[in-house]
């Protein structure tokens, strides 16, 4: 069998974010996140791990970086800690945060990496969570001045900026079934309104790279599609599963695309939809310059009555990661920026995650962690998204989730993701078979 070859330049890269792995939450003057507090709920995180520690990356950057050179990876996502910028959310710049990332970059510079930054990652300050969160317009416009700082700070050597990480998360999970933080219930309406004041961040992240960017400053959004795959290749269930894709991302890639809550988004939102003041959209809908998606599963869909999508429910057993969201599904990589480009026009994207968590991986005798769940579903994927690409879909880079084994929200530290496998009592990094293989398709720009 011949590998399959990826095009010249390519972009192959690795992802953490910074509430996961750094660790040092309460240090150098950074205050808590929503996530520290939530963290701290009773029931709320699997064995009531905190995010005090992680993989105390704070400390031991430089030797992370080192092993990433090793192992040939030149492109890195992360992101920043706006309660390490900001304490207070949008009051006085706090200089020992700044600092820290000046090292890091610094650090990641004499190693060859290339930053793809995220400027916000969930861990959204708890100062501003007591004032209401992203229940309230104030958020976005506090994120405006922390998009400022971090632009302004860090524009001459950041050029790849990524404004959010999945709104779904932190406004549906967040505010909607409070399985993520902070954790609470609220109504249709409100959440609608917290995915509104999240797009208008992003509309204020695009700004300022714009405004304080630089030469070759580029921007996007990082959305976790839901992505709905044809049951089969039959015509009429392609179209559902279209349908699908449209209504079920309608409240992200509608507003950002159309620069309108137009007539799917009314239809689906009713009278719960996000109140807008005049600007708001065009604020939103700015061009981008490259959309990420992270994907990792979704669910099919065929045809029902009328054409109208219909789900497909999953028999038990179907295979899945350790995950019980994640159903190994490699055809994603496929649909997903297949049905984004096929929707919304081309546009360059990146695959900004994507990989699969299990528990209990441990170096055996001899070292190595034989991950072969892992490679084999990443492989896969990538000759999915390789397929999508021979169809003209515009990918161009693909970042796997994730560099090391981290903290995995409500999960905890027993779900792994890394293809560095981490010890979390010695810190120690280990490698894992995953990683020399991905090595090799980056080595070769070929999968193997
Ligand atoms: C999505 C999130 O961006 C990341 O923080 C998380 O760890 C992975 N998916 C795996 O669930």
């Amino acid at each position: 069998m011949t590998p399959l070859r990826f095009p010249a330049g390519f972009t192959w890269g690795v992802a953490t974010a910074a509430p996961q792995i750094e660790g040092a939450a309460f240090t150098d003057g950074k205050s808590p996140s929503v996530w520290d507090t939530f963290s701290r709920q009773p029931g709320a995180v699997l064995n009531g791990d905190t995010l005090d520690v992680a993989c105390d990356h704070y400390h031991r950057f430089d030797g992370d970086f080192a092993l990433m050179r090793k192992l040939g990876i030149r492109h890195y996502r992360l992101s920043l800690a706006w309660p390490r910028i900001l304490p207070d959310g949008d009051g006085a710049v706090n200089q020992k945060g700044v600092d820290f990332y000046h090292r890091l970059f610094d650090s990641m510079a004499k190693h060859g990496i290339t930053p793809w930054v995220t400027m916000f990652h969930w861990d959204l300050p708890q100062a501003l969570e007591d004032r209401g969160g992203w229940r309230v317009r104030g958020t976005a416009e506090a994120f405006a001045r922390y998009a400022d700082v971090i632009v302004k700070a860090y524009g001459d050597r950041v050029k790849n900026w990524i404004t959010l990480n999945e709104i779904f998360c932190f406004t549906r999970l967040g505010y909607g079934t409070g399985s993520k933080a902070p954790g609470h219930r609220e109504s249709e309406r409100i959440v609608n309104q917290t995915y509104h004041h999240a797009l208008l961040a992003h509309g204020h992240g695009m700004r300022a790279v714009r405004e304080h960017g630089g030469r070759g400053a580029r921007a996007g959004l990082t959305d976790n599609v839901i992505v709905t795959l044809p049951l089969d290749l039959r015509a009429e269930n392609v179209a559902a599963a279209r349908r699908a894709f449209v209504e079920e991302n309608v409240r992200v890639l509608e507003p950002l695309f159309t620069g309108r809550y137009g007539a799917a988004y009314c239809r689906i939102t009713g009278r719960d939809g996000a109140k807008t003041e005049k600007g708001d959209l065009p604020l939103i809908s700015q061009k981008m310059d490259f959309l990420g998606l992270n994907i990792y599963t979704g669910f099919f869909v065929r045809a029902g009555k009328g054409g109208r999508p219909e789900k497909v429910p999953f028999p038990a057993r179907f295979p899945a990661s350790d995950c019980a969201w994640l159903y190994l599904l490699p055809q994603v990589l496929y649909w997903g920026p297949k049905h984004v480009t096929d929707l919304y026009g081309p546009l360059p994207l990146y695959i900004t995650e994507n990989g699969a968590g299990y528990n209990e991986e441990a170096p055996a005798a001899g070292g190595e962690v034989p991950d072969l769940h892992r490679r084999e579903y990443v492989r896969n994927c990538l000759a999915q998204l390789r397929a999508a690409m021979r169809e003209g879909v515009p990918a161009k880079g693909y970042f796997l989730w994730s560099f090391l084994d981290n903290y995995e929200w409500e999960d905890g530290y027993q779900r792994r993701f890394g293809i560095v496998h981490n010890d979390f009592e010695t810190q120690r990094r280990t490698p894992k078979l995953s990683a020399r293989w991905y090595a090799e398709v980056i080595r070769r720009n070929a999968l193997i």
